[in-house]
């Protein structure tokens, strides 16, 4: 299968960016879909980079833009519901639909972003339609070489999560913290856009299904107790029991800016944590959250980060 053109669902955000500065890097020819031209003029300048306005909803749109690709990549994904759009519209229908394009179009390679521990019987309406859109994609498999990804939860400069904390940590004297022992497997951005470049024309990835994590797992306490540290501030953390856990979501998903909702803190029941190391197929050596995040979250330079950190070491 020699592929050449490359279209991508989703190429404007954190992971799809990632993912076509490495796609244009490697000589493919993308296409962007997205909604707002402006939101991916970060991607414009790349060499064979084209960015082209689409309602990935519409199929006639959908369907005219995919055509002529020899591969897609479906990166498009909510973390929460609003009004207009749900997690069956995004995560369980546009796969199938982008699926079945596929094959009506003859486009024979798809890889799919879904996320890790989805399930039908999950704790949370994410984690069930995500896995409803995995099997929907794989239902293709017979006819198009599909790749599916299962990220435990991605960092690296523009993350949603580690950033988010970083903005509480700087407001609040005191972090009320949900769900304080939950795990998590944080997985670099880079890695996550070298997996699935590295996949694209992999035979030995073909039909399969990979979970995706960092080398470490911490539960959501240490990761805080690591961000306040990278930030240089003295915070003190109150882990909320569930109960409490469940009622500050509610109140969150209250506010015009969802901080946090109860179907997140729904998925938070279960621990996002890789059952093994990530494949060797995927040509990926994971990097740790330590190695990158004093980077991009500390307000002033890296240097002082050094600092804090042989602070610590007592060096
Ligand atoms: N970030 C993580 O920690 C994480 C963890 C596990 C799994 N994932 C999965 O990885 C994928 C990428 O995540 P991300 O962090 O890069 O998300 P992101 O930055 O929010 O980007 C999501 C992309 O989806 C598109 N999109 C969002 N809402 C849309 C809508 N209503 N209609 C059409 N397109 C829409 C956007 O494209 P335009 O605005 O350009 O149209 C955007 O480029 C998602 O499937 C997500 O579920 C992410």
């Amino acid at each position: 299968m020699r592929i050449n053109q490359v279209c991508v669902l989703g190429g404007s955000g954190f992971v799809g960016s990632a993912i076509v500065h490495k796609l244009s890097a490697a000589g493919y020819v993308v296409k962007v879909l997205s909604r707002r031209r402006e939101r991916a003029k970060h991607l414009i300048l790349l060499p064979n980079v084209q960015v082209v306005e689409c309602d990935v909803l519409n199929d006639a749109e959908l369907s005219m833009h995919m055509q002529g690709c020899d591969a897609v990549i479906n990166l498009v994904g909510i973390l929460n519901e609003s009004r207009k759009t749900t997690f069956e519209q995004m995560h369980h229908q546009l796969p199938a639909r982008v699926a079945a394009l596929c094959e009506r179009l003859e486009i024979r390679r798809l890889l799919h972003m879904s996320a890790l521990q989805t399930g039908t019987d999950a704790p949370s309406a994410y984690l069930r339609s995500k896995a409803a859109g995995e099997a929907a994609v794989m239902a293709h498999a017979k006819k198009i070489s599909v790749t599916i990804f299962q990220p435990s939860v991605i960092f690296g400069r523009g993350d949603s999560f580690l950033n988010l904390f970083a903005t509480v940590v700087k407001l609040m004297p005191v972090v009320a913290l949900a769900k304080p022992e939950a795990r998590f497997q944080p997985v670099w951005v880079e890695d996550v856009a070298d997996a699935v470049v590295n996949s694209m024309d992999n035979v030995d990835t073909f039909g399969k299904t990979y979970e995706l994590g960092g080398p470490r797992v911490y539960t959501l306490r240490e990761l805080i107790e690591f961000v306040i540290f990278v930030l240089g501030k003295k915070r003190k953390i109150v882990g909320l029991n569930d109960k409490l856990s469940y009622w500050q979501a509610y109140a969150m998903e209250k506010l015009p800016v969802k901080l946090m909702t109860r179907d997140n803190f729904y998925s938070m029941q279960v621990d996002s944590v890789c059952r093994g190391p990530i494949a060797a197929e995927l040509g990926v050596t994971p990097t740790a959250v330590e190695a990158v995040v004093p980077e991009y979250l500390a307000n002033d330079t890296p240097r002082a980060a050094y600092d804090r950190f042989r602070g610590l070491a007592g060096r």
